[in-house]
């Protein structure tokens, strides 16, 4: 689902990138190891701050990145613009059906969507389906607890069923076949985790 404009404009803010670029960014890194010179997917990358992170930081071979939101991505357009054609490719997408073949990418990233999702296990299906055998998924989630807490169900809008802690997030990444194996970790009293799974 889409953001709510209080949501849209607390990710289209300084402050929020500065979390994506000097916090999750270098634990994923920590987490996952190097992805440089691989093909990468970014799941809901908003206005394209995560998106950069991979070609500036990680730097990955070849990046698509999509959104729900046409919003979001007429930003990142704006933002990827020196990548755009060539190394990047940005458009509108669902996770929940995710517009790739199968095994086409080496690394898929997930800056904070799925918790948006009412049927994540969906998207964690095409997630799976979308990496090669081996291909690693970093992940960057926000927990239940987290969601039922008052600022965010006065606040913000996210799915009201099927929410997730990070124990049941991991499972279904283990049923569907990315093992993560106590590769994560929990964050803000359990209100965030972030971590990193292969592909068997
Ligand atoms: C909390 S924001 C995070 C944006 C960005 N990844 C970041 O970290 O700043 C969640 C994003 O997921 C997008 N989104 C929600 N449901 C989606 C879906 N089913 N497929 C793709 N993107 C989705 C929203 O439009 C929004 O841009």
């Amino acid at each position: 689902m889409k953001l709510n404009k209080i949501e849209f404009a607390l990710m289209n803010n300084p402050l929020r990138a500065f979390i994506q670029r000097h916090y999750e960014a270098p634990l994923l890194a920590r987490l996952g190891g190097s992805v440089e010179g691989l093909k990468a997917l970014e799941i809901g990358c908003g206005r394209g701050v995560g998106a950069e992170i991979l070609i500036q930081r990680f730097k990955v071979g070849e990046l698509v990145a999509f959104d729900l939101d046409p919003a979001m991505i007429d930003r990142a357009r704006v933002r990827l613009a020196s990548y755009i054609p060539g190394k990047v490719s940005v458009m509108v997408g669902d996770a929940c059906a995710i517009d790739a073949t199968d095994a086409s990418f080496d690394a898929v990233f997930d800056f904070g969507i799925i918790h948006h999702i009412p049927d994540w296990q969906k998207a964690v299906g095409e997630v799976r389906r979308v990496l090669k055998p081996g291909g690693r998924f970093f992940f960057e989630e926000v927990t239940r607890k987290a969601l039922s807490r008052s600022a965010y169900r006065k606040f913000l809008v996210h799915p009201e069923e099927n929410r997730f802690s990070p124990v049941e997030f991991i499972s279904e990444l283990e049923k569907q076949e990315i093992k993560v194996d106590g590769n994560y970790v929990e964050r803000w009293f359990g209100d965030f985790f972030i971590g990193v799974g292969k592909r068997l």
